[in-house]
C-alpha cells in the first residue's frame, strides 16, 4: 500500500469515496442522497486550493482511502475534514498510515494542532480517532426543531 498526495486524475475516486463517506453519515444523521458528480465538481474546486490538501491510500493501483485536511488561515492549526477507508481494507492500517502522513506533512509546516469531527453513532470513527490519539476537546449539542 502506498500514500500519495492526490492530483487531479484521483478526483473520481477521491468523490467516490465521499460519497460512501456521506452516505455512511447519512444512516446516522439523515439527509440528502449526495450526487457523485456534485460531489467530484467540489474535490475539483477545493484540490486547486492552497490551503487545501488530499491524500490518498492505493492498493494495487486502486484508492483504497482517502484524507482531506484544511489549514486554517493564519493559525497553527488544521481540520482533518474527511477519511475514509474502503469497507475492504478497514482494519488493515489504512488510516493510521494516511493520518501519519498528513502529521507529518502539517510537522513541516510548523503546524501544532489538528482537529476532526465524529458524531458518536459512528462506531468505526469513535474507536479509530482515539487510537491514532485524538482525544476530546469540545462537545457540539443539537436540538431537532420540528417544522
Ligand atoms: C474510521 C475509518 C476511517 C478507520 O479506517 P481504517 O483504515 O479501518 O483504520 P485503521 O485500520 O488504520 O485503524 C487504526 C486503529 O483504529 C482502531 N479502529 C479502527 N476501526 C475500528 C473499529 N471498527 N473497531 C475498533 N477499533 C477500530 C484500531 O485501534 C486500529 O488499530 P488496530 O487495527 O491496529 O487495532 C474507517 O472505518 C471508515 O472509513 N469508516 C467509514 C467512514 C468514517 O466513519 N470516517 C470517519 C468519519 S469521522
Amino acid at each position: 500500500m502506498k500514500i500519495e498526495r492526490a492530483t487531479k486524475q484521483d478526483v473520481p475516486a477521491i468523490a467516490e469515496c465521499w460519497v460512501d463517506l456521506r452516505l455512511h453519515q447519512r444512516e446516522q444523521l439523515g439527509g440528502q442522497r449526495p450526487s457523485l458528480i456534485g460531489m467530484a465538481r467540489q474535490v475539483e474546486r477545493n484540490i486547486v486550493k492552497p490551503h487545501c490538501h488530499y491524500f490518498i491510500a492505493k492498493d494495487s493501483g486502486n484508492v483504497v482511502g482517502a484524507a482531506f485536511v484544511r489549514l486554517r488561515s493564519g493559525g497553527r492549526s488544521a481540520c482533518l475534514a474527511r477519511a475514509y477507508t474502503v469497507p475492504s481494507h478497514r482494519r488493515k492500517g489504512v488510516m493510521r498510515k494516511l493520518e501519519q502522513t498528513i502529521v507529518e506533512f502539517l510537522r513541516k509546516r510548523r503546524i501544532t494542532t489538528l482537529d476532526l469531527t465524529v458524531v458518536p453513532h459512528n462506531k468505526e470513527g469513535m474507536a479509530a480517532w482515539p487510537a491514532l490519539g485524538y482525544k476530546p476537546t469540545k462537545i457540539v449539542m443539537t436540538k431537532q426543531i420540528s417544522c
